[in-house]
Order: C-alpha cells, then sequence, then structure tokens
C-alpha cells in the first residue's frame, strides 16, 4: 500500500498460450489482480509480475514454456541487481501436469497455479510478497523463487469465486461456459488438465453476456473444451447449448453468435434446430474429427464413425444452407496405415472443408495413446502432414476465392493495415479489409468482397458502389 492507502502500481505482463480458453483466463487473471494494483503491460521489461499461461496439448507447446522460463531468469536476475523484484508465475495446463517438474527445473518460479486455481491468485501474490525476494542460490548465484504450488481440483468451479469479468473484450468477445472433458481420447492431456466436465450456471452466462454486451460486444463466441457437452443449470433443470444459444439470442445489441469448440458426438436436434433457427448463429462450425478411418477413430476413443460424422454434417447443413465447416485432424496416431491416411483424405475431400487444423500425432505423457506400441515413424508423419495439409490448403483458397463478387455482413472491429483501411470478419470468420471510416468499428455493414489474399479478403462496402442488401448474416449470400 502506498501512504495514500491506495494499492501501489505495479504492472502485470501476461503471456498467453494455447487454446482461446486460454485467452479467456488471462483476461479473468488480470481482473483478479486489478484490484491489488496490477494493471496489464505488453512490455515485459516494465513488468513487476509475468505470467505464462501455457499449453500442454503437445510436446512443442509445453517445452516452450522451459525456454521461456530460462529468459526470465536473467530478467528476473537483472532487476534484483537493481533492488526490484519480479515475480514469476506459471499457470495453464503445463502448470496443472508439470507442476512439481517446474519448481524442480525451473527453481527462480515464485508460484505454479493449475487452470481451476485462479480465484486464488491473490492469496498466492500476498504470500510472495510477504516473502519477499529470496537471496540468489548460494551455489549457482541464480535467482531463487517461492515455489508456491496450487494445482488442485476445488471443489468449487472457480467461477463461483472470480470477480465479475470486466468490459475490456471488444467488440468480438469470449465467454467461457463450459470447462473440462470427460472423453478421454487416447491422445488428448485435456481431461487431465482441466479436470471432469463443468457447466457454469445459465443465469451466470447470461448476465456476464450483458455485461459484456453494454460494453460493446457485437460477437459472442461461448467457449468449452466440449462445448456441446454443456449442461448448465437452468431455471427448470439442465439446459443444453442449442438452449442457452436461443436465451443469448434474445439479448438485444448480440448480433452474433459461436461456439467452439463442439465434438461431432454431442451434436444433438437441438443444437441442429438452433443453427436452422437463430439468424445470430454464425454460418461457421469447428468440428474436430481427426481421422477419417474408422480404425483409427476406435483407437482414439472418439466414440464415432467416418460416416457418423458425414452424417452429422449433412444434417447441419441441411438446417443452416451456407453452413461451412472446419475441422482439426492429427496424423500419425499409434497404428495408422497408410490405408488409415488415405481414408482421412477420403474424408476431407468427401465433406470439403472452408479451414482446417492439422497436427503431427504427439505422445503426451500419462495418455493411453503413448504407450501403445505401433507409433508410426517421424519421417512417415511428415510426409502424410503435408499431403494432407496441400488438400486442406487447396480446399481452403477454393472456398476464400468462392466469396469473390458475394455481398455480406462484416462486423468491423478495428482500423486496418494501411492508413484509411478498416478492418472486419465475415461471417465465416476470414479477416477482411477495406477502405472505410473508422466509424465503422463496432458496426455490421455490407461489404462486397473483391479479392481474396492469402490469408484475408480484400472487400468494398455495397453501400457505395450501390449494392447495398440487407442480407441477414447467416443465409448463403447470392453471387453479386
Ligand atoms: N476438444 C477438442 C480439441 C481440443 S485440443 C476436441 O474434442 O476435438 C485441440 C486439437 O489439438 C485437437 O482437436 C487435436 O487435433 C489436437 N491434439 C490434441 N492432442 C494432440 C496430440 N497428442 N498430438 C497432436 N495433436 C493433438
Ligand atoms: Fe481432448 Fe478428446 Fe476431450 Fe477433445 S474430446 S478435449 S480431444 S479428450
Ligand atoms: Fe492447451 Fe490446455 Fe487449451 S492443453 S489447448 S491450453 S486446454
Amino acid at each position: 500500500m502506498s501512504q495514500t492507502g491506495k494499492p501501489t502500481k505495479r504492472r502485470v505482463h501476461i503471456r498467453t498460450y494455447g487454446c482461446q480458453m486460454n485467452v479467456y483466463d488471462s483476461d479473468r487473471m488480470a481482473d483478479v489482480l486489478a484490484p491489488l494494483g496490477y494493471a496489464p503491460t505488453d512490455d515485459v521489461a516494465l513488468a513487476d509480475m509475468v505470467i505464462l499461461n501455457t499449453c500442454h496439448i503437445r510436446e512443442k507447446a509445453a517445452e516452450k514454456v522451459f525456454s521461456e522460463l530460462g529468459r526470465l531468469r536473467e530478467l528476473k536476475q537483472e532487476k534484483a541487481g537493481r533492488g526490484e523484484m519480479l515475480t514469476l508465475a506459471v499457470a495453464g495446463c503445463v502448470a496443472q501436469a508439470e507442476g512439481a517438474e517446474i519448481t524442480a527445473r525451473a527453481p527462480w518460479v515464485d508460484i505454479v497455479l493449475g487452470p481451476q486455481s485462479y480465484h486464488r491468485l491473490p492469496e498466492l501474490v500476498a504470500r510472495v510478497a510477504r516473502a519477499g525476494a529470496l537471496p540468489p542460490n548460494p551455489q549457482s548465484g541464480h535467482p531463487t523463487g517461492n515455489r508456491l504450488l496450487d494445482t488442485d481440483f476445488p471443489v468449487e468451479s472457480k467461477f463461483d469465486h472470480l470477480p465479475e469479468a470486466s468490459q475490456g473484450q471488444g467488440i468480438a468477445a469470449f465467454l467461457t461456459i463450459q470447462e473440462g472433458c470427460d472423453k478421454f481420447c487416447s491422445f488428448c492431456v485435456v481431461p487431465y488438465t482441466r479436470g471432469s466436465e463443468y457447466s457454469r450456471p445459465v443465469a451466470a452466462v447470461l448476465a456476464e453476456a450483458q455485461r459484456l454486451v453494454a460494453h460493446g460486444a457485437r460477437e459472442i463466441s461461448v467457449l468449452g473444451q466440449n462445448v456441446n457437452a454443456y449442461h448448465g443449470e437452468g431455471d427448470n433443470g439442465p439446459v443444453g447449448l442449442g438452449a442457452l444459444l436461443r436465451e443469448l439470442a434474445k439479448i438485444p445489441g448480440l448480433d452474433r453468435l459461436r461456439y467452439t469448440t463442439s465434438h461431432p458426438r454431442d451434436v444433438n436436434d437441438e443444437l441442429v434446430a438452433a443453427h436452422r433457427d437463430l439468424p445470430q448463429l454464425m454460418p461457421l462450425l469447428h468440428l474436430p474429427v481427426q481421422s477419417g478411418s474408422d480404425r483409427v477413430l476406435a483407437a482414439m476413443n472418439r466414440g464415432h464413425s467416418a460416416d457418423e460424422f458425414r452424417r452429422v454434417v449433412d444434417r447441419l447443413r441441411q438446417a443452416q444452407p451456407g453452413l461451412e465447416l472446419t475441422s482439426d485432424f492429427i496424423v500419425g496416431h499409434p497404428g495408422e496405415t497408410a490405408a488409415d491416411h488415405e481414408a482421412s483424405l477420403a474424408l476431407i475431400r468427401a465433406v470439403g472443408f472452408a479451414g482446417a487444423y492439422s497436427f503431427k500425432y504427439s505422445a503426451r505423457p500419462g495418455t493411453p495413446a503413448a504407450g501403445a506400441p505401433n507409433q508410426v515413424a517421424e519421417a512417415l508423419m511428415d510426409a502424410r502432414l503435408a499431403e494432407l495439409q496441400a488438400l486442406l490448403r487447396d480446399q481452403q483458397q477454393a472456398f476464400n476465392r468462392s466469396r469473390i463478387g458475394m455481398t455480406m455482413d462484416v462486423l468491423f472491429t478495428g482500423s486496418g493495415r494501411h492508413p484509411g483501411q478498416v478492418a472486419g470478419r465475415t461471417p465465416w470468420l476470414q479477416p477482411i479489409h477495406l477502405l472505410g471510416p473508422a466509424g465503422l468499428i463496432g458496426t455490421i455493414a455490407p461489404v462486397r468482397v473483391v479479392g481474396v489474399q492469402p490469408n484475408s479478403l480484400n472487400g468494398a462496402l455495397a453501400a457505395a458502389d450501390g449494392q447495398t442488401r440487407n442480407m441477414p448474416a447467416n443465409q448463403e449470400p447470392a453471387p453479386a
């Protein structure tokens, strides 16, 4: 505390890796630290505290954390030389999975906290402050940390204890409605790092959505590791994602809704009906399938066949013409043969994706697949990944080109790269740039697509060239 009794001004630098749920959590950690006097900074050199919000999904993601911690040790040392303190915290899924290893390998870390413990961050920070800067290790001269470890899965959800989300999220906002996963896919760490499935109550979700809209959000993506397994408590018992989306769609000023990430097994009639009935529900769905081979899908414990996936896609496309899909693929899951790989390519050709993420299988400690005997050779995985990605890239480019000449509603989210430009996103989440007044930011306006860049579209304001059409955002636009 300063002499005036107000919290001393301090700065926190939060670096976020991994999925959108981590992005949301990083904002919530900033919220929880604000009453302690911490303001966020993008500049690590100005920070009094650094939080790494980490991802454990693949080996590379996890290893990044340790190299980053090496750099931060030097920063901590430098600061100590000037008599300043740097509090170092590791949060997120690596913290959960490898907490003990972090305190052993990087003893200069002060706090290690898992994704379910963020509401206890102030208490941990207070303990570090009380302990102060510890003297350097006498042997190595390296800085020492407090090594506080909090990776419990509490009985109560962190959501019952976190303060209300701040207003700072802007025009397109994230809202976590569900956490954890009970699916236990053979390859995946998420059930271990995030714990079992938990859904926030409907009233809490609606209240947060209303606050986000009151602070300028026009689009909300509701998030969960398995968001369509959502079953939050409503007035008359548990409510599914389809019904929740209907409630969200009633909020005035909330023009666009998305949800991610969904599982093919949890696409029910109610959710399909939401795609049919809600103009706010955007026509792009991320639906990870991982493989097109029934054998591999079974080995992965995905709980559905390639055909069942195709039928889910058909039902969704019937409900919402113009719906486009993106997905995730893994090549080289243990036991994957050349024929299995061909089956993935065949599924991609049959479905046609607007985009996809694809990864080489990465063996994760503690998962069933990591111990399987028939691991696929690295070189084979490289070749399969290249082939899969070439096909997916072609499909994505074809999709982007197919939008040329169409007029569609664009949500403007900021200024563009060049002077006089504004940037926004199409209903299909494609970034789009065009010349237009800054006053467009925060609004939705019809735009004609005039060109494609590798990762974005070029547009022209439809009103400006006499092509204005008031088209609901979720309908397949007619070619201009
Ligand atoms: N809940 C989502 C995905 C969560 S992880 C789902 O059910 O699909 C995001 C993506 O990372 C996964 O879809 C998968 O494609 C990839 N992934 C997860 N574990 C992996 C591993 N061990 N190796 C390679 N990719 C992995
Ligand atoms: Fe991981 Fe499977 Fe759960 Fe997705 S459904 S988070 S891939 S275990
Ligand atoms: Fe990574 Fe954890 Fe998200 S492992 S993908 S940060 S749930």
